[in-house]
C-alpha cells in the first residue's frame, strides 16, 4: 500500500497540516511526514511539531539561508530524491511558500500526483512571490482543495486541470482543536505588560524588506492609541537589526517586542487582544474562528483572503502610517459586532480532505 506524503516547510504549513496528519492517522492511512527545511529555527519549526503533538518527521532536510531561487532549487533536488525513495501515492502540500512550489514540481517530475491544500487563493498582485507559487502549484495539482467558493471560482476561471473540492480551511480545524489546550497551558498573559493591547505581526517580504514600509509600521505601532504586542518574525528582526532599528524599537513604551511565539501562546494573545494588525495570511483567517472573532487590519495593499473582509472581520488598510493609525482609532471606537460563523468553514476541513483522498486513491 503506497503512503500519502505530507510535506511542510514553514510555521503556517505545520499548523495547517496538523489536522490532516491526525485525520490520516484516524483513518489508518499510511503516511510519510516530511519537513523540507525552509524554516529551520526551533521556534519556527520544531516547536510547532512538539506543541501540536505531531509525530517527528520521517525525513527532515536542512537548508542554508540563500536566495529565493536557490532555496526553491535546493528543495526540488532534495524532494525529488526523497519521492523516488518513498514512492507515495500522492503528495499533499499546503499554501504558497517556495517549499510548496518546489515540492509540487519535484512530484510531477516523478509522475506523482499533487494535492494542493488551500488552493485557489489569489491576491492578483504579481509582486508577491507567494502569488506565483500558488498559481503555479494550482496548475500542476491533481486534487485542488479550495477553502471557499471564491477560491473555487478563481480556479475555474483559470481552467486548472485538476479536480476542485471546496472543503473549508484546516486553519479553523487547528484553532478549534487547540484553543482549549492553549487556554489551559499557556502562561503568555503573565508576560504581557498591558491589560488591553493590539496584537501585531509583520513579515511579508514586500513590506519588511522595504525600509520605508518597515519604518511606517514601527511608527504606527509607536503612535497607536493602545499598546502593541508584537511577536517578531525572524525576517523582520533581521531587517530591524540591519537598519539599526531593533534597539530603538525595543525601548518604545507603547510596543512590546516578543520572540516568535509557540502556537498555544499566539492563540491566547489572539483571544485576549482588542484588535489585530497583520500582513499574515493565516492570522487573517484565524481571527474569524468562532472562538476568536477579532477585527483585523491587513497592513498590505491587497489580500488573497477577501472572505474575511466581506464578512466584516478585516480591512485592507495599506502600509502608510497615517492610514494604519486612523483605522486603529476607527475600529477601536466603533466596536461593531462580528459574525458568529467563519467564512473558512466549521473546523472539519481535514476530515473532508481525507474522505476525498480515500475515494480517489486505493489504500
Ligand atoms: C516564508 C514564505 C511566506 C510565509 C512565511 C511564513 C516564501 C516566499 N515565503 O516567508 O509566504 O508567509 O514563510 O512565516 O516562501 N529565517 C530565520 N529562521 C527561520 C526562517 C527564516 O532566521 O527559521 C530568516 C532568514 O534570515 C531567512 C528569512 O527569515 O532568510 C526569510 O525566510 P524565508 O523562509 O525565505 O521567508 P519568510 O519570510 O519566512
Ligand atoms: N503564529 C505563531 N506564533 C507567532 C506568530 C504566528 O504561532 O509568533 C502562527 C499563527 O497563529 C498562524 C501562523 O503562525 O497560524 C501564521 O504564520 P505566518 O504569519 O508566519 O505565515 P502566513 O500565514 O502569512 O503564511
Amino acid at each position: 500500500m503506497k503512503p500519502v506524503m505530507v510535506a511542510v516547510g514553514t510555521r503556517p504549513e505545520i499548523i495547517k497540516m496538523a489536522p490532516i496528519i491526525r485525520a490520516l492517522k484516524r483513518n489508518r492511512i499510511p503516511s510519510v511526514f516530511v519537513h523540507c527545511g525552509q524554516h529551520y529555527d526551533y521556534n519556527m519549526s520544531q516547536q510547532f511539531i512538539e506543541e501540536l503533538e505531531l509525530p517527528a518527521p520521517d525525513y527532515a532536510h536542512q537548508l542554508k539561508t540563500c536566495s529565493q531561487g536557490a532555496q526553491t532549487a535546493q528543495i526540488i533536488i532534495r524532494m525529488e530524491r526523497l519521492l523516488k525513495k518513498t514512492d507515495p501515492a500522492t503528495v499533499l502540500v499546503e499554501g504558497d511558500t517556495n517549499g510548496v512550489l518546489a515540492t509540487a514540481l519535484a512530484a510531477v517530475k516523478c509522475g506523482i500526483r499533487v494535492g494542493h491544500v488551500e488552493a485557489g487563493l489569489r491576491s492578483f498582485d504579481l509582486h508577491m512571490p507567494e502569488e506565483h507559487n500558488r498559481r503555479l502549484t494550482d496548475h500542476i495539482s491533481t486534487y485542488l482543495f479550495a477553502p471557499t467558493r471564491a477560491a473555487e471560482n478563481n480556479l475555474k476561471q483559470e481552467n486548472v486541470w485538476g479536480d476542485i473540492y471546496v472543503t473549508g480551511n484546516t486553519v479553523i480545524d487547528a484553532v478549534m482543536q487547540h484553543m482549549p489546550i492553549a487556554q489551559k497551558k499557556s502562561r503568555i498573559m503573565e508576560t504581557v505588560n498591558f491589560k488591553k493591547f493590539i496584537l501585531a505581526t509583520a513579515h511579508r517580504a514586500e513590506n519588511v524588506d522595504d525600509l520605508a514600509v518597515l519604518k511606517n509600521f514601527m511608527q504606527a505601532f509607536a503612535e497607536a492609541p493602545m499598546p502593541v504586542v508584537c511577536p517578531l518574525h525572524p525576517r523582520t528582526r533581521k531587517r530591524l537589526r540591519q537598519n539599526s532599528l531593533y534597539r530603538k524599537i525595543s525601548q518604545f513604551k507603547n510596543i512590546q517586542i516578543l520572540p516568535p511565539l509557540g502556537y498555544l501562546d499566539f492563540l491566547v494573545l489572539m483571544k485576549h487582544c482588542e484588535l489585530i494588525i497583520t500582513d499574515s495570511g493565516g492570522v487573517q483567517e484565524e481571527a474569524t474562528a468562532p472562538n476568536i472573532r477579532k477585527p483585523v487590519l491587513v497592513a498590505r495593499l491587497s489580500t488573497e483572503r477577501p472572505e474575511a473582509a466581506e464578512a466584516g472581520f478585516s480591512h485592507v488598510v495599506g502600509t502608510s502610517k497615517e492610514k494604519i493609525v486612523n483605522m486603529i482609532r476607527n475600529v477601536l471606537t466603533r466596536q461593531r459586532s462580528l459574525p458568529q460563523k467563519s467564512p473558512y468553514g466549521e473546523g472539519n476541513a481535514a476530515d473532508k480532505i481525507v474522505e476525498i483522498l480515500k475515494s480517489k486513491i486505493p489504500f
